[in-house]
């Protein structure tokens, strides 16, 4: 089998696995009350790339996940990284913040349903993602590593402080360090934090996990510049979301302080990096390196 099946095949695999855990770890649509469990899943399981479970997976590859207790782990980490991110969008869409209508193909949560709900629904993934690893039946300082982590990187030094910078950014023109800081806190403090997920559920060394937050890095901050990238120059029908939004809203993003070639060559040089971060992994890294060419060279 070639490689490129192989990964096809491995993101099938992974995929349906992230839908599962997902699927299992959040309450039933007609949990009382009924109406904020069925958004809760609407924001959480309407389709999305599955790029943090699916990195969790990967990273998990790197050491030794053969135990039940360390797949519980992965899957619940999987599910409660995904849970974060999908709070993380229901919030950045709504009026006070980014004001969409479409996510994922779909209307936002506070047009399918009201802006309350999609407020509560952000609240309530946020806490059940914590919910889910303070759970998993796995060794207890593992799962309050993982807590920790999870923590600090969705927080006011992590994600939220990345998008309190980003709404605090609008009409300015950021530098490039100030565009950096801003993209590595909203979007890559997630993104870095599925691979160290992965990396404390199977024990990673300490040197490895370095390793692996060199590649997470470069990795993070290539993710936001391609979404920024795709702002520009996808339709809003493939990206499932409104394209062009970053120009209307007048935020400060790699294409409109750098302009398209530069980010473009940017994303390319991150590539490079987090593909050299892996080399001391060996073959066991594969499925991390096609991740990072996926992310990189994606349409969506
Ligand atoms: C979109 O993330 C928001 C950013 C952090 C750039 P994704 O592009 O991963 O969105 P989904 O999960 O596939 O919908
Ligand atoms: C989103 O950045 C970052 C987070 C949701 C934390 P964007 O605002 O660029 O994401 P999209 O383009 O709406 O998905
Ligand atoms: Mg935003
Ligand atoms: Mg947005
Ligand atoms: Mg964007």
């Amino acid at each position: 089998m070639n490689s490129k099946l192989q990964f096809e095949g491995w993101l099938r695999t992974y995929g349906e696995r992230s839908e599962l855990a997902l699927e299992r770890l959040l309450d039933a649509a007609n949990t009382n009350p009924a109406r904020l469990h069925e958004a809760m899943r609407y924001a959480a399981q309407g389709g999305g790339k599955r790029i943090r479970p699916l990195l969790v997976y990967a990273a998990g590859e790197l050491g030794d996940n053969a135990s039940t207790e360390t797949q519980a782990a992965l899957d619940a980490a999987a599910a409660a990284i995904e849970c974060i991110h999908a709070y993380s969008l229901v919030h950045d869409d709504l009026p006070c913040m980014d004001d969409d209508d479409l996510r994922r193909g779909r209307p936002t949560v506070h047009k399918a349903y009201d802006e309350a709900t999609a407020l509560l629904v952000g609240d309530a993934l946020q806490t059940r993602a914590f919910e889910i690893l303070a759970n998993v039946q796995c060794d207890v300082n593992i799962r309050l590593e993982m807590i920790s982590a999870l923590a600090s990187a969705s927080g006011s030094r992590g994600m939220a402080g990345g998008q309190a910078i980003d709404l605090d950014s609008v009409g300015k023109k950021l530098d490039l360090a100030g565009l950096k800081q801003m993209h590595a806190m909203k979007t890559g403090a997630l993104l870095s934090c599925s691979v160290q997920l992965g990396g404390i559920a199977t024990q990673l060394h300490p040197s490895q996990m370095q390793h692996l937050a060199n590649y997470s890095e470069a990795l993070g901050l290539a993710f936001q510049i391609v979404d920024d990238v795709l702002d520009a120059t996808a339709d809003s029908q493939t990206l499932g979301k409104t394209a062009g939004k970053d120009a209307a809203n007048d935020k400060p993003t790699y294409v409109t302080l750098m302009g398209l070639d530069y980010a473009k060559q940017a994303a390319k040089d991150l590539q490079e990096t987090a593909l050299a971060s892996l080399e001391s992994f060996g073959p066991k890294a594969r499925t991390l390196k096609d991740l990072a060419l996926l992310v990189v060279n994606r349409g969506k």
